[in-house]
This record gives structure tokens, sequence and C-alpha cells, in this order.
């Protein structure tokens, strides 16, 4: 089907779905951003649109999305909601234990946001990977997407989904379609850090996997700007809790690890990791351990496909 009739039937949708004031979650990703475009064009003043600061966002990420709405012309209200996300999750090591904690801080967060302007429903960006990784339909359960199995079972909001059957690849296509310049950012998860700090989730090991993050995003971005490499799909640094000795000057360090992960991918389901070019690796190595000098001695880099990985660790 062409584009402008998946947009024009996902507007009608909208339309005929939301007759009060909405909720929308919106990430700076590209889905929720497709969803809340359609959104507006549907019902317009309708829509209450809210960023969420969970305090696992990358490096600047705040100023971006504020500035990707800005652009669009549409209102967003950003949520500091930093410090309840942080002590929800402290003390907390196992994966889909975590993804429990965020889906329901979300929507406590949202459900703060509708007594104040009488929301009934909330619309999310969620794809179709999102629902099949979470589950659905007789699956495995791969990993609780915080919007799809990470749900409380006490939403007191009716959820709309209007991207629910669509893969990444055809957000983007949606995307382009509805002038959104940020089509093609690289996909980042609603959980954010949290899946990328392996272990407890701490203040000190939250801002080391954001610097090694950001490292990563800007090395590459400049080595694909320099034609020394493709930019991957997806590529980012997560923090192990994996202590190994090093050695700083004269000084013994014990250090945890980073992992330098990049990928080739279509629509997320299943992905190639990237041959990035062994000097572009070292200078990503030695920016790491001098940024995160005493606290991270290790950088390694994933070579593993998905299957049998997936793309993010946890
Ligand atoms: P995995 O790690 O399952 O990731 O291979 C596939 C794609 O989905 C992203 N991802 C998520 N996105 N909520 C999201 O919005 C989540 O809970 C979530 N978990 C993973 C991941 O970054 C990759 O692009």
């Amino acid at each position: 089907m062409q584009t402008q009739m998946l947009v024009d039937e996902a507007v009608e949708a909208l339309q005929s779905q939301i007759d009060d004031t909405a909720i929308i979650a919106c990430s700076g990703g590209v889905d929720s951003t497709v969803a809340a475009v359609l959104a507006h064009r549907a019902v317009g003043s309708l829509l209450h649109c809210v960023y969420v600061d969970t305090g696992l966002m990358r490096k600047h990420e705040s100023g971006e999305v504020a500035g990707i709405f800005a652009d669009l012309g549409i209102e967003l209200e950003v949520v500091d909601a930093s410090e309840r996300f942080l002590s929800n999750l402290a003390g907390i090591t196992e994966p889909e234990a975590k993804r429990m904690v965020i889906g329901e801080q979300f929507i406590r967060v949202f459900e703060a946001e509708q007594a104040q302007c009488g929301a009934k429903f909330l619309i999310q960006g969620t794809i179709a990977p999102d629902w099949i990784e979470s589950g659905g339909g007789e699956r495995d359960v791969i990993k609780s997407h915080h919007n799809v199995g990470g749900l409380p079972d006490d939403v007191n909001l009716v959820i709309v989904e209007p991207l629910r059957e669509f893969y990444k690849d055809e957000v983007r296509a949606i995307a382009r379609e509805l002038g959104i310049a940020s089509s093609e950012r690289q996909p980042f998860p609603g959980p954010g850090l949290a899946v990328r700090i392996l272990g407890e989730i701490t203040p000190d090991r939250v801002t080391a996997c954001r610097e090694a993050c950001h490292i990563v995003e800007t090395q590459l971005q400049a080595a694909a700007a320099e034609g020394k490499c493709e930019l991957p799909w997806q590529y980012f640094a997560a923090l192990l809790p994996v202590k190994s000795v090093g050695v700083h000057g004269d000084a013994r360090v014990h250090g945890e690890t980073v992992v330098v992960r990049a990928v080739t991918s279509l629509d997320g389901m299943s992905a190639s990791y990237s041959p990035i070019p062994h000097d572009i690796l070292a200078a990503i190595s030695t920016e790491i351990t001098n940024s995160l000098k005493g606290q991270v001695n290790r950088v390694v880099y994933d070579i593993t496909h998905k299957p049998p990985g997936t793309i993010e660790w946890e």
C-alpha cells in the first residue's frame, strides 16, 4: 500500500477512536514521533504530548527531543521523573524485573499527568517487534518491552497504538512521508540506558554508561562523515559489572568493562554486527578508558549477530 494511504488510514482510525483528551508518550524516537504527528493531525488540541526524562537518557537527549518537537510545531511537556525512576530501580539487577519497574513508573507518570489534564486515552508508539518480543501471540517472552509486557495490570487509561502492525523500516517510510526530519535517528529503547547497564543501576554507573554511549556515537558519526566506515543502524555502549585488573601509570586499577555494540539491521528483528575498522575501535577504546579513568579499564567489541544475541544486552 502506498505510504500516503497508510497515513490517511491511520489518521482516520485515530479520529474514530479518540473522542476525549489523549496523552501521548513521546521519547523523541521515530516511532513515538510518527504517532504524535499522526495524532496531532487527527485530533489536534485533544492531544497532550509528554516527554519523560527518566534519568536514563543519553547525553543532550532532552534538549534534542525538545528541538524535534519545536521544529514540528507540536507543544511538548517535559517531565523530569529521574528521581522516581532511579529510586525505584535501586538494588534491582534482574533484567525483566528492571523492565517491570520501568513500565510501571511510566504509567504512574502518565497517571499524574491524567490527574491534571483529565485524559481518557494514552497513545503509544508501539510497533510490531515490541509486542512480538514481549511474547505476543503465544510466543516466548524475549524481553518485556516497557510499553507492552512491562505495563502494570491496573492501567486507568485506554491505550491506543496506531503503529502496532508496522516494522521500523515502514515507520521510517511514514516518517519521511510526514516530513519528519529525524526519520533516520538511530533507535533508542524506551527503558533507556537501564538496558545497557548490566547489574545494579547507580547514579555513577548511569553517568559512565551515558559517557561511553556518547563517545561511541560521536566517534562513529565522525568516522562515517569522513567516509571511514558506514554509519551502523544502531551503535552504543553497555556497561558490564565485570571487573578486571588494569594499570594506569604506575597504579593498579580494578575497573569495570564497557562493551561496544554496533549492528546493521532493517527492522531490529534480526541484525548483523558491524565490521568496524580496528583503528576506529581503538580510538573509541582509548577515549572511553581516558574519560572513565578508574571506573572502566577494559573495552571489548561485541561480534554477535541477532540471533543468537539480541541487539541490546538486556
Ligand atoms: P533487541 O535488544 O530486542 O532490540 O534486539 C531490538 C530493537 O528494539 C529496541 N528495544 C526497545 N525499544 N522499548 C523500546 O522502545 C524496549 O523495551 C526495547 N527493548 C529493546 C532496541 O534498542 C533495538 O533497536
